[in-house]
């Protein structure tokens, strides 16, 4: 099959389309032709290797410590059909359309990939939610979810997103606003437009404003991009108010984790844990059109380097859909925007 393969951490150069190894289910795994994907920042963090030290230096050693061995294929998410089923395999059939987070042993960037279904969260798509924006809900939805469930949101709350309008906080604010949130979306300029679109009642230019300054008080902050003050943002909160960090800085964590013991506003920082039950869940809520994919790009994979380029530049407004088929590896073409 083909893949994009990295054989050295770096710039998107390094990403090279290649013949590789088709992969073949083991008993609890399901061979999956892929069909779309995405790059996450997660995807250029690990290609480029930027990683804060404390990440870093356990991660760097599963990945491989002078070049990327175990991990070869990036991509976190991954939406396809199922091609072959493991001896032990029961809840899927050839031909099921699906939806996965292969999560750390990534590999979504390629036509096949197997999954073990009984570790990995896979979630079976209904008929009118296409691969491309399937292949959004795993890293941008689960993280979401994970972090709006945490922030116990009641009807009416005023709930601020900061760096609303990437892969996790444009699925925070739609879920923050199916909660019955009154919901402040905080990004740049020229990505406000899609997040009033998506359902914010209010948006806010963190480089015009800053949001502790306004005088508004919070019931819920939640961080998705680490950018935010902890002791404004926590002065920005009422007496009960949950401060979320999706992106937690070290010293966050020690101080997040002292206050939350002995004082009323709650900060948490927990990262999530990847469960099927939890895709089921945005899936139908995709299906039943309560949250949308907000795709910016699709880029077929020969195009995977501009891709890569494109996330790197920042601008990226949501979610940028890698597009996986036989002739994609081979044609030559350019990316549309999605209507
Ligand atoms: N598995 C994972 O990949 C994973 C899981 C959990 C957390 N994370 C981390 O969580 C972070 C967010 O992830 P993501 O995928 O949602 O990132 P993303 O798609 O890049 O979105 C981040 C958004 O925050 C905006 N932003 C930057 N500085 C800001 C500021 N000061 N105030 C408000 N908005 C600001 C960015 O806009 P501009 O850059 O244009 O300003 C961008 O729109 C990343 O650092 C990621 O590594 C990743």
């Amino acid at each position: 099959m083909k893949a994009v393969v990295f054989d050295r951490y770096g710039p998107p150069e390094v990403l090279k389309i290649k013949e590789v190894e088709t992969p073949e289910p083991r008993d609890n795994e399901i061979q999956v032709q892929i069909r779309a994907s995405t790059i996450v920042v997660g995807d250029c963090e690990f290609r480029s290797f930027r990683f804060p030290w404390w990440f870093w230096v356990p991660l760097r050693l599963y990945s491989g410590v002078l070049k990327p061995k175990r991990v070869r294929v990036l991509g976190q998410d991954l939406a396809g059909i199922v091609t072959k089923l493991g001896k032990d395999v029961q809840n899927f059939s050839i031909g099921d359309q699906i939806v996965a987070a292969p999560e750390v042993q990534m590999g979504g960037h390629a036509e096949f990939a197997c999954l073990n279904v009984e570790k990995k969260a896979v979630s079976k798509l209904p008929d009118n939610v296409r691969f491309e924006d399937a292949s959004t809900l795993p890293t941008g939805g689960l993280n979401a979810l994970h972090y709006i469930r945490k922030a116990r949101i009641e009807k009416g709350d005023r709930v601020l997103i900061v760096g609303a309008a990437g892969s996790i906080g444009s699925f925070a604010v739609q879920l923050a606003k199916d909660s019955g949130a009154l919901v402040t979306g905080v990004d740049r300029s020229d990505k406000l437009d899609m997040l009033l679109s998506i359902g914010a009642d209010k948006v806010i230019d963190y480089e015009r404003e800053d949001f502790t300054q306004n005088g508004t008080q919070y019931d819920v902050i939640f961080d998705a991009v680490g950018k935010s003050s902890y002791s404004k943002s926590l002065r920005s909160l009422n007496e009960n108010g949950r401060y979320i960090l999706a992106n937690p800085h070290v010293s966050q964590m020690v101080r997040g984790f002292a206050r939350s013991m002995f004082h009323k506003k709650k900060v948490f920082f927990q990262f999530a844990s990847y469960r099927g039950t939890d895709l089921d869940e945005l899936v139908r809520k995709c299906s039943e059109q309560r949250i949308q994919a907000s795709i910016d790009r699709v880029f077929p994979i020969k195009e995977i380097v501009s891709a890569h380029s494109y996330v790197d530049s920042g601008d990226k407004i949501g979610h940028v859909v890698i597009r996986i088929s036989e002739s994609d590896f081979k044609t030559t073409g350019s990316f549309h925007r999605d209507p």
